[in-house]
């Protein structure tokens, strides 16, 4: 078995509030805080995604009382990673001052944390690994078209973390939901800069093309189609029930999506872990974000259930059921 034994996050200090945004596209405090439950969010100012990752891990292996010499894998979360090539994961792990050991990073958008923990808890169960590092970080600012009010009032940059532990006595995965449909990849996408659109040609694209674009309404529609399902099914299969799950932690993409999953699978509302007003949508950071607050806030307890399920860019969706 696998047990969280430390979990961190850190997010930059510059808070841009919806006011702010008013003053940068044709938008407002109601708009917002109606449509997305969103009323701040933090944004790098001289800060990579490599800082913030790096700064969550180490919080993490601090309250784990870890060092860190004691982890042999890390794995990153996210699809803001510092350059194209190389992957971000071994920049954190020089950053952090571990050893030469594997690190690599999982692009999944905002499934990414999601992915990486079924991934880490697979090799630290098979007996590959010992200690993890699982981080979910992004810098959703730097990729952002600041003049597309459909996007840009939604995220925010951050990063959180979790040590993971080989461990025979706590720590369960009870259930796991893991599911794309690349028939909507065109919905959340920055069109320029793979091989399809190679930055080399540069000179023939639209500007907005450079950047993040979604087609809001149909993630909206394919999240409400699949994620209350996917809840559902991990209950079953975990042996609980909409009464006895103890606590959900939904990717904070909208307050309207997580209403909407707590209605349809009939979970108490109050079991839902909500930050989203303070920090946007974070991508893969926000479950871990939401994780640690509620960590350290003592609202997760010992022996407890924790449903935690993502959506977003692919489109994908993965969720787990763990017993803390
Ligand atoms: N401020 C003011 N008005 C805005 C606005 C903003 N920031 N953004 C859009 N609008 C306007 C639109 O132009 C539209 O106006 P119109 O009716 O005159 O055309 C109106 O508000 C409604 O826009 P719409 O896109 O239909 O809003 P919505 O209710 O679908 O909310 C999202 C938009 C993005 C908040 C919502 O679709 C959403 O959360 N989608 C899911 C995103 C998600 O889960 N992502 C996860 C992976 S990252």
């Amino acid at each position: 078995m696998v047990r969280i034994a430390g979990t961190g996050h850190y997010v930059p200090a510059k808070v841009l509030s919806n006011n702010d945004l008013e003053k940068m596209v044709d938008t407002n405090d109601e708009w917002i805080i109606q449509r997305t439950g969103i009323k701040n969010r933090r944004i790098v100012e001289d800060e990579v995604t490599s800082d913030l990752a790096t700064k969550a891990g180490q919080k993490a292996l601090e309250a784990a009382g870890m060092k860190p010499e004691d982890i042999d894998l890390i794995i990153l979360g996210t699809s803001t990673p510092d350059y194209h090539i190389p992957s971000c994961a071994p920049i954190v792990q020089h950053k952090l001052g571990c050893r030469m050991i594997p690190a690599f990073d999982i692009n999944s958008v905002c499934t990414s944390f999601m992915c990486g923990l079924t991934t880490a808890y697979s090799m630290i169960a098979s007996g590959l690994y010992k200690n993890c590092l699982l981080i979910g970080a992004d810098t959703y600012s730097k990729i952002l078209n600041w003049k597309d009010r459909n996007t840009c009032v939604i995220f925010g940059d951050g990063a959180g973390a979790v040590v993971l532990v080989k461990d025979d006595n706590a720590g369960k995965l009870l259930s796991t939901d893991f599911g794309s449909d690349g028939s909507g990849s065109d919905y959340i996408k920055i069109p320029v800069g793979g091989v399809v659109n190679p930055i080399n040609n540069f000179y023939g694209y639209k500007e907005e093309d450079l950047f993040f674009q979604m087609a809001g309404k149909k993630v909206y529609e394919f999240t409400i189609s699949v994620v209350p399902e996917a809840a559902r099914r991990m209950l079953r299969q975990a042996n609980l029930t909409n009464e006895t799950i103890d606590h959900v932690i939904v990717h904070q993409a909208n307050v309207r999506i997580i209403d909407t999953i707590s209605k349809m699978v009939d979970i108490d509302r109050k079991k839902f872990i909500v930050n989203i007003e303070k920090y946007g949508n974070t991508s893969s950071a926000s479950i871990p974000i939401a994780l640690d607050e509620a960590v350290r806030h003592n609202i997760i307890k010992k022996g407890e259930t924790v449903m935690m399920l993502g959506f977003g860019g692919g489109l994908s969706w993965g969720g787990v059921v763990f017993q803390w």
